[in-house]
């Protein structure tokens, strides 16, 4: 990305005849995303929210995501807006899941979600929240999918 620098003196705005090689921080979200995450066994794959969506829940959902989610927030790898940019600086191979993407998303089912969530997906920077309660990985889910919205 390059971005015209704009020099303000007095009064006067030069526009100065150089781009800056500025890397805008975090690039253009990708979507559909390349998804090749191992499938759930079909004992997760077939579950189903028990969860109800509404204020309490997804406001638990946002608090997990952006704040105490352990070992590492989501929002640092999947970004504070779900597109899968995560925070300045972050990059992977493959990205982060882009949650915004309904292309991607939307046909993921629950309890995909939920095993990726809990156990991870090998041979990515995608760890395994094995700590979290089921209800939390739950209220996670009800938040994350209200990005594809
Ligand atoms: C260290 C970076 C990182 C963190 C932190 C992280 N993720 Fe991910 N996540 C990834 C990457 C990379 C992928 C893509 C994995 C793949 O391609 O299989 C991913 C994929 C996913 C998927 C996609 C599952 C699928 O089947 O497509 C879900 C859901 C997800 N993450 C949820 C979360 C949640 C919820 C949190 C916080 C509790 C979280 N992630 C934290 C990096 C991260």
């Amino acid at each position: 990305m390059y971005r015209i620098l704009f020099v303000c003196l007095t009064s006067l705005c030069l526009i100065f005849p150089v781009s800056l090689a500025f890397a805008e921080t975090g690039g253009t979200p990708v979507c559909p995303q390349d998804r090749k995450t191992p499938q759930a066994p079909p004992e997760f794959l077939n579950l189903k929210n028990p969860l109800q969506k509404n204020k309490e829940t997804l406001a638990a959902g946002k608090q997990l995501y952006e704040q105490s989610a352990q070992p590492l927030q989501c929002k640092v790898c999947h970004g504070v807006k779900g597109n899968g940019l995560g925070e300045p600086g972050f990059e992977s191979n493959p990205p982060a899941r882009n949650f915004t993407c309904s292309k991607t998303i939307k046909n993921l089912p629950d309890g995909q979600l939920f095993w990726v969530i809990k156990n991870g997906s090998p041979g990515t920077v995608m760890m395994g929240y094995s700590d979290l309660k089921d209800e939390d990985i739950w209220k996670l889910i009800l938040y994350i999918q209200e990005f594809a919205k």
